[in-house]
């Protein structure tokens, strides 16, 4: 069977093909599927609802399963903004170095044993008989003081998952950070409710 993935980030592509290729689904970036997404504007106030616009608006487009992501990061300290916010904290959409100026900054007075975060990530699944699966994956942690580590994205530098002993997400290998990710979880749960639904041959 295959999907199609509302992304054209080829990372994100790697990793769902890998969690999904033993349940017999291929995921295809809509240029391998041949057609044309409209890029959907993110207008939802939660993870849900900017991924289940996302997927619905791409199963409707190609006429296939449609996955989408959406992700972002809560900080306790701040209410949990950045939240869906998280890659237009600092304004310009995507400047990674200017959210995590930011962050600091709004961390600056705030204690160790408050800087408790998550990154969250939630994977909707869209089917064309109108149809859809749900599921959400955290990552829970803490930001550190300043930035370590020169791998990932976002803002890996600054984020110290709870399961790796004080290093931040960016001094973690691509491996090390698939085992933990928010996006693995979510990705993990989607399998698992394909395997229920009887999609693909596990
Ligand atoms: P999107 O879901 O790809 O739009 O991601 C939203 C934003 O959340 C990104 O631009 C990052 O700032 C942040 N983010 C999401 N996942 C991660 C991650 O794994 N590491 C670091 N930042 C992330």
């Amino acid at each position: 069977m295959n999907f199609i993935l509302a992304t054209h980030n080829l990372k994100k592509r790697e990793e769902l093909a890998r969690i999904l290729a033993p349940l017999g689904v291929r995921v295809l970036t809509a240029e391998e599927a041949g057609v044309t997404l409209t890029d959907v504007e993110e207008t939802g106030t939660t993870f849900e609802e900017n991924a289940v616009l996302k997927a619905e608006s791409g199963c409707r487009e190609s006429g296939m399963p449609c996955v989408a992501d959406d992700s972002g990061l809560e900080v306790d300290a701040l209410g949990g903004a950045p939240g869906v916010y998280s890659a237009r904290y600092a304004g310009a959409h995507g400047n990674d170095g200017k959210n995590i100026d930011k962050l600091l900054d709004a961390l600056r007075d705030v204690p160790r044993e408050a800087r408790g975060a998550r990154f969250v990530c939630t994977v909707c699944c869209a089917f064309p008989d109108g149809t859809r699966i749900v599921t959400r994956g955290v990552c829970g942690g803490s930001i550190a003081f300043a930035r370590s580590g020169d791998g990932g994205f976002g803002y890996d530098p600054v984020f110290l998952p709870d399961d790796a002993l004080g290093q931040s997400m960016a001094s973690l290998s691509d491996a090390q950070k698939d085992a933990i990710s928010h996006r693995r979880r979510a990705l993990e749960k989607l399998a698992q409710k394909l395997r229920e639904k009887g999609i693909g041959n596990a």
